[in-house]
Parts: structure tokens; sequence; C-alpha cells
């Protein structure tokens, strides 16, 4: 599992910009599914045909990252957001382009205190010394993204854009997997999660599934005065009942849950105020689509080094296997 992961994590792909990504799902299952295709939104749809329900499941190939806004005589690039970037995160990290050059994330030191460090007060040093000699290097509308290696330690991996290849990592290891059932399953890797749940809207519109569930990342309650959460690392995954862009459907719940006793998988529950996944664009497509969500605990989301417990991932996997079985 942990190969999987590296490999999807170290592909580039922020929002509108997944076609990496999609690359290597495409190599790790094509030999594995019955029909592999992309629409106009780049999502990535593989099915393996079946008679019975048409099952959904939907992990987001996008990642957070920058976007480049202005490039002053200097050659400092001043950006924007792609997605929930926090600026005090973003201090100090080093950024990656497309075309592999690297950036390091600083900000205007005239300011008071941290708490005036925002995004439009920081700039990206290429290390270009004038305008031209950083525009044979980038441009305007450029993307960048964290750097922020996989490793393996504890059982636990640290990595950037864990967010939400980890669910592209299930999803992709389910296929290869190819558990025994007669429903039909469309493995969905989505785009434009982080800026707005836009790719799985328009797949589940084609798709019209029986119902549909999205796998992704939710933080813990369980750091240092962290906020308030039922969620931690290792306990298993946390089977979704709110977040702020869905409720699940109550019979996917209660079925997840079964699953996850029938099979002695550990499981969490789910229940946050803000984010949130595919689920809550898939849920109110097409007339309504029956929705849930399993999702990774995941500490520092929107880091360059999220951390998941990789138990967490593999009952993860365990869970939707029981479940589309069924
Ligand atoms: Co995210
Ligand atoms: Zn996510």
């Amino acid at each position: 599992m942990f190969d999987t992961i590296s490999m999807l994590v170290n592909a580039f792909g922020p929002s509108g910009r997944e076609n990496r990504v999609a690359e290597v799902v495409t190599q790790m299952i094509k030999d594995k599914v019955d029909e592999i295709s992309s629409d106009a939104m780049g999502n990535l749809i593989a099915v393996k045909k079946g008679s019975g329900k048409k099952i959904m499941l939907a992990a987001h190939m996008d990642e957070i990252g920058l976007i480049i806004t202005t490039i002053d005589d200097k050659g400092f690039l001043r950006f924007g957001t792609v997605g929930g970037v926090l600026p005090l995160i973003s201090l100090g990290q080093r950024v990656v382009f497309e075309n592999g050059l690297t950036g390091v994330v600083w900000y205007e030191e005239s300011i008071e205190s941290m708490k005036d460090a925002k995004i439009d007060k920081m700039y990206i040093d290429i290390g270009a010394k004038t305008r031209e000699q950083a525009r044979e290097l980038v441009e305007i509308g450029d993307m960048a993204v964290f750097e922020g290696r996989p490793v393996e330690q504890n059982g636990l991996i640290i990595s950037k854009a864990l967010d939400d290849r980890v669910g592209c990592a299930i999803l992709a290891e389910l296929a290869r997997r190819c558990p025994a059932t007669d429903n039909e399953i469309y493995y969905v890797f989505t785009t434009q999660e982080e800026v707005g749940l836009r790719g799985a809207r328009t797949a589940a519109y084609a798709i019209r599934p029986d119902l549909a569930i999205a796998i992704d990342v939710t933080r813990t309650g369980d750091t240092p005065k962290s906020k308030p959460g039922a969620v931690s690392l290792g306990e298993g995954p946390a089977i979704k009942v709110k977040d702020n862009s869905v409720i699940a459907h109550p019979r996917i719940r209660e079925r997840l849950v079964d699953c996850a006793r029938e099979n002695g998988i550990p499981f969490q529950f789910e229940v946050v105020d803000k984010g949130g996944t595919d689920a809550g664009s898939i849920h109110i497509t097409a007339g309504g689509i029956p929705s849930g969500g399993v999702s990774i605990p995941t500490r520092f989301i929107h880091s360059a080094s999220e951390i998941v417990d990789i138990k967490d991932v593999e009952n993860a996997a365990r869970l939707l296997e029981a479940f589309i079985k069924f």
C-alpha cells in the first residue's frame, strides 16, 4: 500500500491539472477493469461491469496548490491559492512547479505580527534576479504544489497530498483486487474537489449510480490542544455521518456500520461542521443519489506533511470491499 500511495502523492496534480495523477492511476488499474475513460472535466472513470446495483466510489485526484498572479521586476512571484491553503502553514515551505522548478514561500519581513502574514504579503522566491529571467521559467497562471516526499515510519505515512491520494490509492487497490460481486462498480477519480467538489458533480450526473461513497480524509482531534473532534489516528476508518456538504444517507451509513461489525473492522464516526467531500455534490445530482462517505483520519490536513495510519487505510479498503459485495 505504501508503494501505491507513494506513486500517487509524487504525481503533480493541483486542481484543474490532474492529468498526471490520472496517468498513474490508469497504469495501475487498466488491466483490471472493463472500461476506463475520462470526461471533459478530467475525471477518470473506470468500470467493472455487473448486473446488480450501480455503485460509484469517488476519490479526488487534485491537491491544493498556489497559482502565480504577478511577477515583480526583481523576479519574485506573487500568488493566489488553489483550494484551502493556510498562509501560516505555507510559510517557509518549498513548492514545486509542473516543470520541476523549485521555489520557497516567504513573507514581507516588515509585517508586525505573524497574524498579518496574509497571502498577499507573501511571495515565492525561485532565485530569479529579474522579471525576464523568472518568465523564462514560469508564467502567470502556472501552479505549484507543496514539496513533501512520502515517508513510512512507525506504521504511519507522512506526506503531502495524502488528501486525497490516499483515497485514490484505496480505490486503485480495490480495483486491482477485483472483488467478486454482481454489482457494477464505478471507480471514479475526480477533479477539482478542492475548489468546490466540481468534477464529482458531472461524473455522478453521467453515471447516475444507485448509490455513491466518497473516500476522503478527515481531521483528527488527537493532537495537543487541537480543536475537539471525535476521530483519532489508528482507530479505524471513519464512517461519515455529517460534514458541511452532506448528511450521509442513513441506509448507507448503517450498511457501512454493519459491514464493519460483521468483518471485525474497527471504525469511528465522522461528524464535522467544516469541510466537504465529493459526496456533497454527488448526493444532490441527477434527482438525488443516496450517498455516504468513508474517511481516513488524517493529521495536519492541507499541509506539506499530512499523516495517516496505514492500518486505517487498509481497514478502509477492507470495509469498502465488504460494502460493494452485498
Ligand atoms: Co482537501
Ligand atoms: Zn480531500
